[in-house]
């Protein structure tokens, strides 16, 4: 067994390193490197792009601007919906190495209540995560930047299933640490945090926004410090597990995380630069003495153990 493996949620993972939602598509990469991808899979759990129930095409072009330290994307949550994600997705990601995380998100609380229901029922999924970044159809209100509408809809779906919930918070909010205690007392199994930042690049030409979408989502190493910070907020207001990322490129960054209390890790922009990145991170991991040395909110040196 290696020295990073934990039980995260009582699912038995190799290691603390997983992928960010959205930033590496393993069925693309198994056309592109084969077998060898699951020889030598990067992530110790794969974690989905979002699913939603209706397909989705996304936002207009263009979608990405690459900024000092990070980029701003305004994808837009392009996905082929439910039932073909069912259909067509699953049993090929059934067909990697390490546990399967399902993103979802519902936009009112019968879309995810039937996202959460379907996808909890097959065998193929360990966990499921809810992407609560996107707003209340009704009210506008963004549902991960507040606690009442997060704490309704992970009431909405916590009977749905038995499988462990990990709610994905936005940092796009008054206190992240509120939404998380919100989210746990309502019956999550873990926090996922930070999504992206929003933001808004200008087309240097015409002073207008850049993105199709106008508006788009921060990430990369910018946003290292912003994630730590709400990360060791959130370990500080609750008792359960911890997603941490933003801006993670190495195993030191990892180990940011983990220090300030996050559980398990997971990689996102890096990933564009090297595909490979998650294997290079569970490596400098346990080069550092494994993530089992570390105890929430003990910042441990790296020097004495590298
Ligand atoms: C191109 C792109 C697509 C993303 N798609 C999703 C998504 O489908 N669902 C989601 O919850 N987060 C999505 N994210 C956010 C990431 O999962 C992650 O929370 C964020 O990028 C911060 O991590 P990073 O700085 O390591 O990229 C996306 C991010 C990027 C850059």
């Amino acid at each position: 067994m290696s020295d990073l493996a934990l039980d995260f949620c009582g699912v038995a993972l190799e290691g603390p390193v997983l992928n960010a939602s959205g930033t590496f598509d393993a069925i693309a990469a198994r056309r592109a490197f084969g077998d060898a991808l699951l020889e030598r899979f990067p992530f110790h759990a794969f974690v989905t792009k979002t699913v939603t129930v209706e397909p989705r095409q996304g936002n207009p072009p263009p979608r990405l601007w690459e900024t000092a330290g990070g980029m701003v994307n305004s994808i837009g949550l392009p996905n082929k919906g439910l039932d073909a994600f069912v259909a067509q997705d699953l049993p090929q990601l059934a067909e990697l190495p390490v546990p399967l995380v399902v993103s979802v998100m519902g936009f009112d609380h019968s879309e995810l209540a039937r996202l959460v229901e379907t996808v909890g029922a097959r065998d193929e999924v360990a966990l499921i995560e809810l992407n609560v970044s996107c707003p209340n159809v009704e009210t506008g209100v963004l549902v991960g930047a507040d606690p009442g509408e997060t704490d309704a809809a992970v009431r909405a779906v916590r009977d749905r299933t038995a499988k462990p919930l990990v709610v994905k918070l936005s940092p796009n909010s008054v206190d992240p640490a509120d939404v998380a205690r919100a989210a746990a007392a309502a019956g999550a199994d873990a926090i996922s945090l930070i999504n992206t930042l929003k933001g808004m690049p200008l087309d240097p030409r015409t002073r207008r926004p850049w993105l199709g979408g106008r508006t788009g989502g921060l990430s990369g190493p910018a946003v290292r410090v912003v994630a730590l910070e709400q990360v060791s907020a959130v370990a500080e207001a609750v008792d359960i597990p911890i997603v941490g990322m933003g801006g993670i490129s190495s195993g030191s960054d990892a180990l940011d995380f983990l220090s300030v209390g996050a559980t398990v890790v997971a990689v996102g922009t890096e990933s564009f630069r090297d595909p490979s990145v998650g294997r290079r991170i569970g490596s400098e991991l346990s080069a550092f003495g494994g993530h089992q040395t570390i105890r929430k909110g003990q910042p441990i040196s790296t020097s004495s153990r590298a």
